[in-house]
């Protein structure tokens, strides 16, 4: 597997998000509302984790909520998030409120503030390996984090592996986790491909979508999404 992957969130993050989402993302966006759409947690309060300005979260699921608490690192994300979602979010009477910090410096807490809440990990899961070098340590927070959220409704959709190729191929469901070479070989991609170390994150025998993302016309991202029910 290949040793580096493109960072996202800040600056270039949201320029480049501000030009693909109504272009080369507009793909991926519509999977994404399309699966979210059949998860359906009972709770009336969301936590957003890493939620940047929702470049790629549909106002029709965010909407659903009374309450959204959201938490990611960038100081830009708030502002953003409101001009891409504010108004549907005050027509729909959803309050929103932000913590600039980050989630894995104390995740129990974060949980614990807002314990009857359903949980949304927004494609931030897969940016770990790029924060925490040591691999070991990564798939370890993968799995301490699932025991964290035992008995909680929660979903991710996060990078499971990328790599260079110029087209994307159908998203598919799968009954349950598959390796990466599987997977790669199902879909007959070769080459080099990045693994962002989140295959543990979802218990291995849960339901999953594989949303094949172009992030850059050369780049392709493939995404699992899964969801927990408590
Ligand atoms: C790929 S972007 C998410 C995009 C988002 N799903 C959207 O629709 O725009 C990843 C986000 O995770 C945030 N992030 C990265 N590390 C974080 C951490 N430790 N705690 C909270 N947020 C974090 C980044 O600031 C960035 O906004």
């Amino acid at each position: 597997m290949k040793k580096s992957a493109d960072r996202t969130g800040g600056f270039f993050w949201h320029m480049r998000a501000l030009v693909a989402r109504q272009g080369l993302w507009t793909p991926f966006r519509h999977e994404v509302d399309a699966w979210l759409a059949g998860w359906k947690p009972p709770q009336r309060k969301l936590v957003l984790i890493g939620p940047s300005a929702g470049w790629c979260l549909p106002d029709s699921f965010l909407t659903r909520f009374d309450e959204i608490a959201a938490v990611d690192i960038d100081p830009a994300a708030p502002r953003l998030f409101a001009l891409v979602h504010g108004r549907a979010l005050r027509r729909a009477g959803v309050s929103l409120v932000w913590s600039n910090a980050s989630f894995f410096a104390d995740p129990a807490g974060v949980l614990d503030a807002h314990p009857q809440a359903a949980v949304l990990f927004c494609n931030v899961m897969g940016q770990r390996c790029i924060q925490v070098r040591d691999s070991a340590a990564v798939e370890a927070e993968m799995l301490h984090l699932r025991a964290l959220l035992k008995g909680r409704s929660w979903a991710s959709f996060h990078d499971l592996l990328s790599g260079i190729a110029s087209e994307a191929p159908a998203p598919r469901s799968l009954d349950r986790a598959m390796s990466a070479y599987e997977l790669l070989s199902s879909y007959g991609l070769g080459g080099e491909w990045f693994d962002h170390l989140t295959g543990q994150l979802l218990p291995a025998d849960a339901p999953r979508r594989i949303l094949p993302w172009r992030f850059k016309r050369d780049r392709l991202h493939l995404i699992e999404a899964g969801w927990v029910d408590g």
